[in-house]
Parts: structure tokens; C-alpha cells; sequence
């Protein structure tokens, strides 16, 4: 009796724990913002050695009163996993160092992550989630309209501010992936001349294709406020345009991180019109799809959490979702293509080709 009492009462603080940590979660989100924000992941880099808590106080230029906040934002930091202690050996002290994790926030690298962080972060994103009960009751209203009154691109559109925090956030991400693509997948462009990439932000991703391909012609697609004002170079093009309306011909069109954003009924429209813009398959037309593939076995795989996360996010910010194989091939049979393969080579996120 006495032993199961204890097992209840061990089962109780477990599942308190439990809500607390997802009560809480947001303060670490928060905290990582905060650290990004102070450049904290660059002044323990240029350190070159781990950084003591007077150093680092220091480097920010902030009073050393101060310091308790520094230390206690460091503190749930190491816990979380982003930074760690490290020896300084000629004097037995200890300084804060790098993770792996910390070095995807330093702003100069390749894969730097925190402009991501920076927007899923913003109370432009934020906002909508206090209005997420409200899309099981009102049918017509998704969160982010019930929030900001208009569509999370007509929103971009109307606020400068926010659309390059967007459209940074979407680069940031599109330099991690093409910096793998390019390098592990190199086969999936290999033959081909001309590459679109539809709702293709700021450039990031055709720039590398262009880069890894000089004699791929790569035009960049997008809506007037997110390419009206670049301005091209030999093998890139930006057209403005909407991809409801028309997509203009190409042997591949890309699409990264487009078809979540968009209902099964939205997606198969699209689809539709990229299957009219390209060749027939022997003649090398294909789309390649950049987004999640939703693991069905819950927990069995790293990412699942992010890739539900994700699904959620967005159901509250735009009218899509993320799939799995299953649902991902009803749309392109509806959309009249006839194969697809799908490369699990992003972790979070597959490439799929899709042949018409
Ligand atoms: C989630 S972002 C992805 C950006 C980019 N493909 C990437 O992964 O970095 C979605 C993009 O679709 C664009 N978009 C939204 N509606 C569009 C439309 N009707 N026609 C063309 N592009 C659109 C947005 O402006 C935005 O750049």
C-alpha cells in the first residue's frame, strides 16, 4: 500500500512537472531571444576561450550591478543547452562556451538561425496564438485575421518593418537548406536548364542553385512587396506576380516551404498551374517540393515535436498544414501528377520530386 502510495505520489510530481515545463516553455523561447538580441553567441566566438560572467558583463557593456540578470539568463541557457561551462586552465576558473546548437544563432555563419527565432518570436507571430480558441468556435476567422485583421501576406505587404523580419527569417533558413542541398543532392537539378522558384522570398535559394548551376537560367517569383525591388544579374530573374494566376515556364519549378502555407484545395490549384508551366517528365519537367513530411510514428523520431509545432503554427498564422505521405500523394494525383520520391536529407523537412 505504502509503496503505491508512493508510486502515486511520484507519478503526481512527474505530471507536475510535466505541465510546468510546457506551462513555462516560452520563457526559455524568450530567454534565447534575449541572448540573441545582447549578441551573446558572438561575444563568447570572438572570445576565442570560455568567457567568465565579468567578461561577459563587460563585453556588453552593461553595469556590472547587472551582472545577477546576466548570470541568471546564462544559468537557464546552459541548462536548456545552448551554451556550457568551460575549464580555463591556467586559472582553474570556468567561462561560458559555445554549443552546437549556440553556433547555428552566430549571426556570420552560414547557418545562422536567429533571424528565425527573431520572427516565430515577434508579437506579430505571437499575437494570433491568443486567438487560436477561436478558430474551433467562429468558422470564418482564422487566428492571424482575428488578430491583425488581414492575411499574414497582406500584413507583410502593409509593414515594411515586419516583412524584412519575415523575409530574413525565410533567407536565413533557405541559406541552412541549399547549403545542404547543394552539396548532398546535386543530382535533383543535374540536366536541366531553367529552374522557378515560386513564392522564392528574397533570392536566397536560386543565388546557391545559380551558383552550383552557371548555366541554369533561375527566375525568382514572389508578390510585389517581397520582390519589386531587387534587381536581377545574369542567371537570375525576379518576377513579381501571383502563382493563383499564372506561373510563368520552366523545366523545375521550386517549391520551398510553399505548399504548407496553403489548403488542400489552395495546393492543388497551384499544383495545377505548375504542372501546365512545365515539360512532360522525359523531357526533364518535375516540381520539387521542400517541406515536411510528418512522421506518423509519433516520438520515434527527433524532429517530430518541431514538425508538429510547426503544423500548428501553421493553422493559427495562414490556411495550411503540414502532411504526411499519405496526404501529400492524394494532392498530386489530384493535381494530375503521376509520381513522386521523396529524400529525407533535412531533417525536419524532405525533398520531393513530383513528375508529371
Ligand atoms: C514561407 S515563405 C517561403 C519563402 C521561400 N520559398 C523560402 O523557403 O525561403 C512563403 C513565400 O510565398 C510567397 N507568397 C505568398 N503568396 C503568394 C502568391 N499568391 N504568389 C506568389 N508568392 C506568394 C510569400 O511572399 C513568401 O515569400
Amino acid at each position: 500500500m505504502e509503496i503505491n502510495n508512493g508510486d502515486a505520489a511520484k507519478e503526481l510530481l512527474e505530471a507536475q512537472a510535466h505541465v510546468w515545463n510546457h506551462t513555462l516553455n516560452y520563457i526559455t523561447s524568450m530567454s534565447l531571444k534575449c541572448a540573441v538580441q545582447l549578441s551573446i553567441p558572438e561575444i563568447i566566438y570572438n572570445h576565442t576561450k570560455p568567457i567568465t560572467l565579468s567578461e561577459l558583463v563587460k563585453a556588453l557593456s552593461i553595469p556590472q550591478i547587472r551582472s545577477p540578470y546576466v548570470y541568471r539568463l546564462m544559468r537557464i541557457l546552459v541548462h536548456s543547452g545552448f551554451f556550457a561551462i568551460g575549464k580555463i586552465h591556467e586559472h582553474l576558473e570556468e567561462g561560458y562556451v559555445l554549443t552546437p546548437s549556440s553556433r547555428l544563432l552566430l549571426k556570420n555563419s552560414v547557418t545562422n538561425l536567429s533571424p528565425f527565432l527573431l520572427m516565430i518570436t515577434d508579437p506579430v507571430i505571437v499575437t494570433p496564438f491568443h486567438f487560436m480558441s477561436a478558430l474551433f468556435q467562429e468558422i470564418e476567422t482564422i487566428p492571424v485575421e482575428a488578430a491583425h485583421g488581414t492575411s499574414l501576406w497582406n500584413y507583410c505587404a502593409q509593414h515594411p518593418e515586419f516583412n524584412k523580419v519575415f523575409n530574413d527569417a525565410m533567407a536565413c533558413d533557405a541559406n541552412f537548406v541549399t547549403s545542404v542541398i547543394v552539396k548532398e543532392c546535386k543530382t535533383i537539378f543535374e540536366g536541366s536548364q531553367s529552374l522557378l522558384d515560386v513564392g522564392g522570398g528574397t533570392g536566397t535559394v536560386a543565388r546557391a542553385i545559380s551558383a552550383a548551376f552557371p548555366s541554369m537560367r533561375c527566375t525568382v517569383f514572389d508578390l510585389p512587396h517581397v520582390v519589386s525591388n531587387l534587381k536581377g544579374s545574369e542567371n537570375i530573374e525576379f518576377v513579381a506576380g501571383d502563382m493563383f494566376k499564372t506561373i510563368p515556364s520552366a523545366d523545375i519549378i521550386l517549391l520551398k516551404w510553399i505548399m504548407h502555407d496553403w489548403s488542400d484545395e489552395e495546393c492543388v490549384k497551384i499544383l495545377k498551374k505548375c504542372r501546365e508551366a512545365i515539360p512532360s517528365k522525359d523531357k526533364g519537367g518535375k516540381v520539387i517540393i521542400i517541406d515536411i513530411v510528418i512522421q506518423t510514428e509519433n516520438g520515434k523520431y527527433e524532429s517530430t515535436e518541431s514538425q508538429l509545432c510547426f503544423d500548428i503554427l501553421m493553422m493559427v498564422c495562414v490556411t495550411g498544414k503540414e502532411r504526411t505521405e499519405i496526404e501529400w500523394e492524394k494532392l498530386f494525383l489530384e493535381a494530375g501528377f503521376t509520381s513522386y520520391k521523396i529524400t529525407n536529407a533535412l531533417g525536419l523537412r524532405s525533398i520531393i520530386e513530383v513528375f508529371p
